[in-house]
């Protein structure tokens, strides 16, 4: 099944509650949100005091992606503030193992990300012990960004690898799913499609949404 996740990055975080509201009567099934350090990665974003309130004004999971440095130091706090799923980079993780564990301890769904110069490969240990992947298909840091095709690639190989395994995870995607790129993102195998600027960057974000879905499941139909 596809799942649109409205990344909030680019919304108006003065209205936050109504944003979100919008994206979600145009079909958005989870909240996107980027936990940035101005360390990992070169921007600062929110941490548990605003996952915290959109916990109360919505009740669609929310999706935490953490990049951040010194995760593992973190996650209790957003689990605690109602985090609902949890990942965290490959590239700011020590000991990855670990801190995946860390999170279903915890109580939440735990995520692993790899950023675009990362390959599927330096995955292959924790595959089976995650409950989804997050592919970047732009370098993380700010919403908006243009699609980098080479993360196509690595969906249909965590796809391939995911058959032959019998691995449950799921794929997800983030960074520059648009009208233009939805297409290919669902036809190389990701499931859950993170979009920030897509929804909420300008016009009205339950139209945009309900659009990216339409186009996301005409692509699906005519997956071979
Ligand atoms: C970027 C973030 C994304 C961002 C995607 O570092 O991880 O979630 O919001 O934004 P768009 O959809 O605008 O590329
Ligand atoms: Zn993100």
């Amino acid at each position: 099944m596809i799942e649109l996740a409205a990344s909030i990055l680019s919304a108006d975080f003065a209205h936050l509650g109504e944003q979100v509201a919008r994206a979600t009567e145009g079909g958005a099934t989870v909240v996107h949100v980027d936990i940035m350090d101005g360390h990992f990665v070169p921007n600062l974003t929110i941490g548990p005091p605003v996952v915290k309130s959109l916990r109360k004004a919505t009740d669609l999971p929310l999706d935490c992606h953490l990049m951040i440095e010194n995760p593992d130091e973190f996650i209790p706090a957003f689990v605690e503030a109602g985090a609902s799923w949890v990942s965290v980079h490959q590239e700011a993780c020590v000991h990855l193992d670990r801190t995946l564990h860390h999170i279903r301890d915890h109580g939440a769904l735990a995520g692993v990300v790899i950023n675009p110069a990362t390959p599927v490969d330096m995955l292959s240990e924790v595959l089976d012990i995650v409950d989804y992947v997050l592919v970047m298909s732009v370098n993380p840091g700010f919403g908006g960004q243009k699609f980098l095709p080479n993360s196509l690639h690595k969906m249909r190989q965590l796809s391939e690898m995911r058959a032959r395994q019998g691995w449950n995870f799921r794929i997800e995607v983030d960074g520059g799913v648009a009208l233009d790129t939805v297409a290919h993102v669902v036809r190389a195998g990701a499931e859950i499609l993170v979009a920030g600027n897509a929804v909420f960057g300008k016009g009205d974000p339950k139209t945009n949404a309900e659009k990216l879905l339409k186009a996301a499941t005409e692509a699906t139909l005519q997956k071979v």
